[in-house]
């Protein structure tokens, strides 16, 4: 049961019960219902004083009427205490009620309709072509990932895409470059590496010979006018870096239902273009093709340079069209970092003036901040790069360092170490608010104590293991032997679970799924610590501690599979 609903509903039949009369009353009071900082004050209160407008009465004086007229014991004591109406569940019930809910839906409470007929784009990971996919891409993809395991769950209909980065001149003269100095074994043995040397050197032996420039602009010409050589070429670079990258994607369990990136809308630019003309959007500018923004304070938004070659933002431009014609979205999110916030308030701005009124309120640029390395910010020009397979290569040595010492006569060790580094990996980049700036430490990462992805992981593994110890019971369970605080404090997470992952989705923020998860790992670790969950003198208490015990971890199992981390069975 969603107790929070449940009081809601009911609130709402005594608030109507109370002044039949009135009008404006709200039709809902679910959002109003608050959760005291302080469980003396009750499980739920409700603030009088925003009825006290339509009912023109002081708040006091209402919630009293209400806590008088409130007749469902079963679920929840009702106290007025200035203006306030305060809910104490009632345990026993509030324990059955919950636990039967959550142990119903299996390894999907929280999961719900919501989004039922809906569809949602998102734009993540992203990733350019021969380059190395460097952890500069972490957080897109992970936040990314966690968005469209979130949006399924609540119903939608997700098509996630990687847009990637895969035109411009620079392939031109990677061609260009091979052909110079490249051969095919060294790149196919090499990939990403060796591309990238090919394409210093070009600019290094550019800068005395100029005629190599005019070499890489005439193979991008190839390109763009359809010449087999060098699509042959193109095509094989970008399967030698998704190659790579694939190796990543597996890793992290992230799939994509699209790849069309930048490349793919070389053919549907031109018309974006004619249309932005047919709507008087298009200005010269030295020869070169903007559309003005400079009345909503933004710098022109560049469409053609003045050689016609298009720009990121045209592209942009076809893309969103095209995934509005195509996927015909509800909602199309762009998941990249905040640096890139002009571009995206360009481009919705744009598409707006284009006369599509959707791109103001179904086209949403999710940022997140900045990941530095203990300590130490990351750029490709300083040298300081951190590949994303080193690290979650690093994050699974470390981890199995520590599983070797810990656990020694664990059984699969490699593979839990698997699950655990990439988790430590994954959590710390979706624990906080996305915009935050993120500084990686591995101590921290991989600590097994406070708030980190193997903390999380570890106490499911308890449960697990608890369950595991338990022996068969007949006896009814014993509601009554969870009104104790810990217990209680547990099922009150489980019973807002749900209302976690509809704000994640909401606000397109995971760590409010992580935190919800994180919450109820500390809360088991606090009952399991205060209580005996295992009893032979106290069968049905130990059969309610038992579905308790389930309940939570599936629920964290959950938690973290919405967050993309693995639940090992056992650590
Ligand atoms: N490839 C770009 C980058 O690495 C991100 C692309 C984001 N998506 C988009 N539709 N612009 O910065």
């Amino acid at each position: 049961m969603d107790s929070r609903r449940a009081i809601a509903d009911t609130l709402l039949k005594t608030l109507k019960g109370c002044w039949p009369e009135a009008e404006g009353l709200p039709e809902d009071l679910y959002g109003f219902l608050e959760v005291p900082p302080d469980k003396a004050m009750g499980d739920y209160a409700f603030p009088c004083f925003r009825l006290s407008k339509v009912l023109r009465k002081g708040p006091p004086m209402i919630a009293s009427a209400l806590a008088e007229a409130y007749a469902e014991p079963e679920l929840a004591k009702a106290e007025a205490v200035n203006g306030y109406l305060n809910f104490f569940l009632n345990r026993g019930n509030f324990a059955q009620q919950t636990l039967d809910a959550v142990l119903a839906a299996g390894e999907n409470w929280g999961a719900s309709q919501a989004g039922a007929g809906k569809t949602v784009c998102m734009d993540y990971s992203s990733i350019n072509i021969a380059k190395r996919f460097h952890i500069g891409h972490l957080s897109t993809t992970v936040i990314g990932n966690s968005l469209k395991r979130i949006y399924d769950f609540l119903g939608w209909k997700t098509v996630s895409i990687n847009h990637l980065g895969d035109w411009g001149t620079q392939f031109g003269k990677m061609i260009a470059a091979y052909k110079h100095w490249g051969d095919k074994k060294t790149v196919e043995d090499g990939g990403v590496d060796e591309m990238t040397k090919l394409y210093v050197r070009f600019n290094q032996e550019a800068a005395n010979d100029p005629a190599l420039e005019d070499e890489g602009r005439a193979w991008f010409k190839k390109i763009e006018d359809g010449d087999p050589e060098a699509l042959e070429i193109f095509h094989w670079f970008k399967d030698v870096t998704l190659k790579d990258a694939m190796r990543v994607y597996d890793i992290l369990g992230v799939h994509f239902d699209s790849y069309a990136g930048e490349s793919f809308y070389a053919d549907k630019t031109a018309a974006v273009v004619e249309e932005l003309d047919q709507k008087g959007l298009l200005k010269d500018s030295d020869g070169a093709k903007i559309v003005d923004l400079e009345e909503y304070n933004m710098p022109p938004c560049l469409i053609l340079k003045s050689d016609g070659a298009t720009l990121y933002h045209t592209r942009d431009l076809a893309a969103a069209l095209y995934r509005k014609n195509t996927y015909h979205f509800d909602l199309c999110l762009y998941i990249v970092a905040y640096q890139q916030d002009l571009h995206f308030r360009q481009l919705f701005k744009v598409l707006e003036l284009m006369g599509y009124p959707w791109a103001k309120d179904q086209m949403k640029h999710v940022a997140f901040g900045m990941v530095s390395f203990e300590g130490q910010a990351l750029s490709t020009r300083k040298g300081v790069m951190i590949y994303l397979d080193d690290l979650l290569t690093r994050a699974q040595e470390k981890a199995l360092d520590i599983i070797k010492e810990k656990s020694p006569n664990l059984p699969d060790k490699e593979d839990v170490a698997r699950q655990v580094g990439v988790g430590a990996v994954v959590y710390a980049t979706l624990q906080n608010n996305r915009i935050k700036d993120i500084d990686f430490w591995w101590d921290r990462a991989l600590n097994f104590d406070g708030e980190t992805g193997p903390y999380v992981q570890y106490t499911c593994a308890r449960c697990g293991s608890v369950l595991r110890k338990a022996p068969a019971i007949d006896a009814e369970p014993d509601y009554a032997a969870l009104d104790n605080d810990e217990a209680q404090q547990l099922l009150l997470l489980l019973s807002r679970f749900p209302d976690a992952v509809q704000d994640a989705a909401d606000k397109y923020e995971p760590s409010m799924v992580t935190r919800a998860t994180t919450e109820l790992a500390k809360a088991y670790n606090k009952f399991y610590y205060e209580h005996r969950v295992l009893d032979e003198n106290d069968l049905p208490g130990t059969k309610a501690r038992l579905l308790l015990t389930e309940a939570v971890r599936n629920v964290i199992k959950t938690g973290l599979y919405l967050i993309g981390v693995e639940a090992p069975e056992r650590m």
